[in-house]
Protein backbone atom coordinates (compact mmCIF):
# COMPACT_ATOMS: atom_id res chain seq x y z
CA UNK A 1 0.00 0.00 0.00
CA UNK A 2 1.36 3.23 -0.98
CA UNK A 3 1.45 5.93 2.21
CA UNK A 4 0.37 9.52 1.08
CA UNK A 5 0.55 12.70 3.58
CA UNK A 6 -2.14 15.05 2.26
CA UNK A 7 -1.24 18.90 3.91
CA UNK A 8 -3.49 21.92 4.26
CA UNK A 9 -2.23 25.00 5.05
CA UNK A 10 -3.72 27.91 7.25
CA UNK A 11 -7.50 29.14 6.46
CA UNK A 12 -8.40 26.15 4.59
CA UNK A 13 -10.35 24.74 7.74
CA UNK A 14 -12.91 28.05 6.93
CA UNK A 15 -13.32 26.62 3.41
CA UNK A 16 -17.27 26.89 2.23
CA UNK A 17 -17.73 30.12 4.06
CA UNK A 18 -14.07 31.41 3.24
CA UNK A 19 -14.04 33.79 0.34
CA UNK A 20 -16.63 32.01 -1.61
CA UNK A 21 -16.33 33.24 -4.92
CA UNK A 22 -12.96 32.51 -4.59
CA UNK A 23 -12.50 29.01 -3.07
CA UNK A 24 -16.07 27.66 -3.78
CA UNK A 25 -18.08 26.62 -1.13
CA UNK A 26 -17.15 23.29 -0.94
CA UNK A 27 -15.73 22.04 2.94
CA UNK A 28 -12.16 21.01 4.08
CA UNK A 29 -14.52 17.69 5.12
CA UNK A 30 -15.90 17.44 2.02
CA UNK A 31 -12.25 17.75 0.06
CA UNK A 32 -10.81 15.31 2.94
CA UNK A 33 -13.80 12.58 1.84
CA UNK A 34 -13.58 12.96 -1.82
CA UNK A 35 -9.59 12.39 -1.63
CA UNK A 36 -10.53 9.37 0.46
CA UNK A 37 -12.95 7.63 -1.97
CA UNK A 38 -10.15 8.35 -4.71
CA UNK A 39 -7.65 6.64 -2.09
CA UNK A 40 -9.44 3.64 -2.32
CA UNK A 41 -10.17 3.74 -5.61
CA UNK A 42 -6.00 4.43 -6.54
CA UNK A 43 -5.42 1.90 -3.70
CA UNK A 44 -3.63 4.56 -1.65
CA UNK A 45 -3.29 5.32 2.23
CA UNK A 46 -3.67 8.94 3.05
CA UNK A 47 -2.92 10.81 6.57
CA UNK A 48 -4.44 13.95 6.35
CA UNK A 49 -3.52 17.16 8.45
CA UNK A 50 -4.68 20.63 8.66
CA UNK A 51 -2.77 23.19 10.22
CA UNK A 52 -2.61 26.92 10.55
CA UNK A 53 0.79 27.16 11.88
CA UNK A 54 3.94 26.46 10.15
CA UNK A 55 5.63 25.24 12.14
CA UNK A 56 3.45 21.95 12.58
CA UNK A 57 3.40 21.61 8.81
CA UNK A 58 6.99 21.35 8.86
CA UNK A 59 7.01 18.94 11.92
CA UNK A 60 4.75 17.06 9.85
CA UNK A 61 6.76 17.09 6.43
CA UNK A 62 9.98 15.74 9.07
CA UNK A 63 7.65 12.96 9.95
CA UNK A 64 6.75 11.76 6.87
CA UNK A 65 10.32 10.00 6.27
CA UNK A 66 10.35 7.01 5.94
CA UNK A 67 6.39 6.45 6.63
CA UNK A 68 5.12 8.15 3.37
CA UNK A 69 6.04 7.65 0.09
CA UNK A 70 4.37 11.11 -1.50
CA UNK A 71 2.85 14.58 -0.19
CA UNK A 72 0.09 16.54 -1.45
CA UNK A 73 0.21 19.83 -0.17
CA UNK A 74 -1.62 23.06 -0.45
CA UNK A 75 0.44 25.59 1.77
CA UNK A 76 -2.16 28.28 1.21
CA UNK A 77 -0.47 31.32 1.98
CA UNK A 78 2.76 30.29 3.17
CA UNK A 79 3.34 29.00 -0.43
CA UNK A 80 4.34 32.50 -0.78
CA UNK A 81 5.88 33.40 2.88
CA UNK A 82 8.04 30.04 3.66
CA UNK A 83 10.90 28.52 2.93
CA UNK A 84 10.87 26.60 5.66
CA UNK A 85 8.28 24.48 3.93
CA UNK A 86 10.20 24.64 0.72
CA UNK A 87 13.54 23.75 2.87
CA UNK A 88 11.70 20.99 5.16
CA UNK A 89 9.96 19.76 1.20
CA UNK A 90 13.86 19.37 0.10
CA UNK A 91 15.56 17.65 2.95
CA UNK A 92 13.12 14.93 2.49
CA UNK A 93 13.24 14.41 -0.81
CA UNK A 94 9.73 12.91 -1.12
CA UNK A 95 7.98 13.51 -4.47
CA UNK A 96 5.53 16.12 -3.85
CA UNK A 97 2.78 17.68 -5.33
CA UNK A 98 1.67 21.44 -4.95
CA UNK A 99 -1.87 22.05 -5.31
CA UNK A 100 -4.69 25.24 -4.87
CA UNK A 101 -8.14 25.78 -5.40
CA UNK A 102 -7.91 29.26 -6.88
CA UNK A 103 -5.41 29.98 -10.01
CA UNK A 104 -2.72 32.11 -8.08
CA UNK A 105 -1.53 33.42 -11.63
CA UNK A 106 -5.00 35.28 -12.54
CA UNK A 107 -4.65 36.95 -8.55
CA UNK A 108 -2.79 39.58 -6.62
CA UNK A 109 1.42 39.60 -7.98
CA UNK A 110 2.27 38.39 -4.46
CA UNK A 111 0.25 35.01 -4.90
CA UNK A 112 2.69 34.74 -8.44
CA UNK A 113 5.47 33.28 -6.63
CA UNK A 114 5.85 29.84 -4.62
CA UNK A 115 8.09 29.19 -2.82
CA UNK A 116 7.65 25.62 -3.14
CA UNK A 117 7.24 25.35 -6.98
CA UNK A 118 10.82 24.73 -6.96
CA UNK A 119 11.35 21.51 -4.89
CA UNK A 120 8.04 19.47 -6.11
CA UNK A 121 7.18 17.79 -9.29
CA UNK A 122 4.57 19.52 -10.38
CA UNK A 123 1.51 22.74 -9.50
CA UNK A 124 -2.21 21.82 -10.52
CA UNK A 125 -3.88 25.50 -9.66
CA UNK A 126 -7.49 26.86 -10.73
CA UNK A 127 -9.65 23.57 -10.74
CA UNK A 128 -11.16 23.79 -7.23
CA UNK A 129 -11.61 21.34 -5.42
CA UNK A 130 -10.80 19.10 -8.28
CA UNK A 131 -6.89 20.57 -8.25
CA UNK A 132 -6.94 18.49 -4.81
CA UNK A 133 -8.32 14.98 -6.73
CA UNK A 134 -6.10 15.84 -10.10
CA UNK A 135 -2.95 16.14 -7.75
CA UNK A 136 -3.90 12.49 -6.09
CA UNK A 137 -3.90 11.20 -9.63
CA UNK A 138 -0.93 12.48 -10.24
CA UNK A 139 1.25 12.01 -7.44
CA UNK A 140 -0.37 8.59 -7.61
CA UNK A 141 0.71 8.31 -11.48
CA UNK A 142 4.15 9.73 -10.86
CA UNK A 143 5.00 6.88 -7.77
CA UNK A 144 3.59 4.09 -9.62
CA UNK A 145 5.57 5.19 -13.18
C1 LIG B 1 -4.66 28.99 -2.07
C2 LIG B 1 -4.12 30.26 -2.75
C3 LIG B 1 -3.29 31.08 -1.77
O1 LIG B 1 -2.83 32.26 -2.42
C4 LIG B 1 -4.13 31.50 -0.58
O2 LIG B 1 -3.32 32.17 0.36
C5 LIG B 1 -4.86 30.37 0.04
C6 LIG B 1 -5.42 29.31 -0.79
C7 LIG B 1 -5.62 28.21 -2.98
O3 LIG B 1 -5.87 27.04 -2.70
O4 LIG B 1 -6.13 28.77 -3.97
O5 LIG B 1 -5.09 30.36 1.26
O6 LIG B 1 -3.56 28.14 -1.77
Amino acid sequence: MTHILVLHGPNLNLLGQREPDTYGRVTLSEINAQLQHEAKELSLCLEILQSNHEGVLVDAIQAALGQQQGILINAAAYTHTSVALRDAIAAVALPTVEVHLSNIYKREEFRHHSWIAPVVIGQISGFGANSYRLGLRALADYLSS
